[in-house]
């Protein structure tokens, strides 16, 4: 099955890959799938399962772990996507925005978390756009030079067939993460923010990309975003 075949698809590379400017990519560098097509990747998600082997990440997570509602959106010729998601925290519902850049590699996207000094590359290793997607992301802090692996899985509608769940185990166990600690989200309903209750995490990044133009907007101040949403 071609979904197998990608998630075995990992390379070991040095550090030689970091282009002039961007932030240094980790030293793992996992493959995408296959001609990934950004724009079938866009749209509704759902956040339907996560493990990571960041501890303060588990245990945000596992106190709310609560089904987060994905709205992707590309503008066609930005080099840059945002991903908003709504839940549903102490009873009040919460909308945040981060924007992706995307890079040189199809699949692959950068962002950098202020608030943590984090910076993170997220790979869509496994989708087929209309039911599923997995996600690895991997984030080094700093100056820690901390690394860590998450692994998401998105879902178009609330719940997951067992053999996609069983996937995500696999590639979850492929990075170190025992199946027992997955984080299966409870769908608790929709919820719509209260108006004015949007917030930024994340500071936008020149994409790693030769065609980036340097930004010249002083550093915009990020809101107090959950690391839940954001790694
Ligand atoms: C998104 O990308 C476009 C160019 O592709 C750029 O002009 C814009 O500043 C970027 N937005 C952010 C928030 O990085
Ligand atoms: C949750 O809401 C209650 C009541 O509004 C408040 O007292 C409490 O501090 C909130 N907890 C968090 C973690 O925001
Ligand atoms: C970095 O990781 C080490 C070992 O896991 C831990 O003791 C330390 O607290 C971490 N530092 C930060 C800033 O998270």
């Amino acid at each position: 099955m071609h979904r197998v075949v990608s998630l075995v698809s990992v390379l070991v590379l040095g550090s030689a890959w970091s282009l002039q400017g961007a932030p240094t990519l980790p030293e793992t560098l996992i493959l995408p799938q296959e001609s990934f097509d950004l724009e079938k990747f866009m749209g509704k998600w759902y956040e339907v399962a996560v493990v990571s082997t960041c501890p303060h990440y588990m245990h945000r997570k596992r106190g709310n772990p609560i089904t987060v509602a994905l709205e992707l959106k590309h503008v066609i010729s930005e080099d840059n996507f945002t991903m908003t998601s709504t839940t549903l925290r102490n009873g009040s519902c919460k909308e945040s925005s981060t924007r992706y850049s995307l890079t040189t590699i199809p699949g692959r996207f950068f962002h950098h978390v202020a608030r943590f000094g984090a910076d993170v590359y997220s790979f869509v290793v496994d989708t087929n756009y209309d039911e599923y997607a997995m996600l690895i992301q991997l984030g080094t802090e700093k100056p820690s030079g901390n690394k860590t692996t998450t692994v998401k899985l998105y879902s178009r509608t609330v719940d997951v067939g067992a053999p996609v769940l069983q996937d995500f185990k696999t590639v979850a166990k492929q990075h170190g993460m025992s199946e027992d600690t997955v984080i299966m989200n409870q769908y608790k309903g929709e919820c719509v923010p209260v108006e004015g209750m949007t917030e930024t995490t994340t500071q936008p990044q020149p994409p790693v990309s030769k065609r980036s133009k340097r930004n010249v907007e002083p550093p915009r101040i990020p809101a107090q975003g959950e690391y839940a949403g954001i790694i």
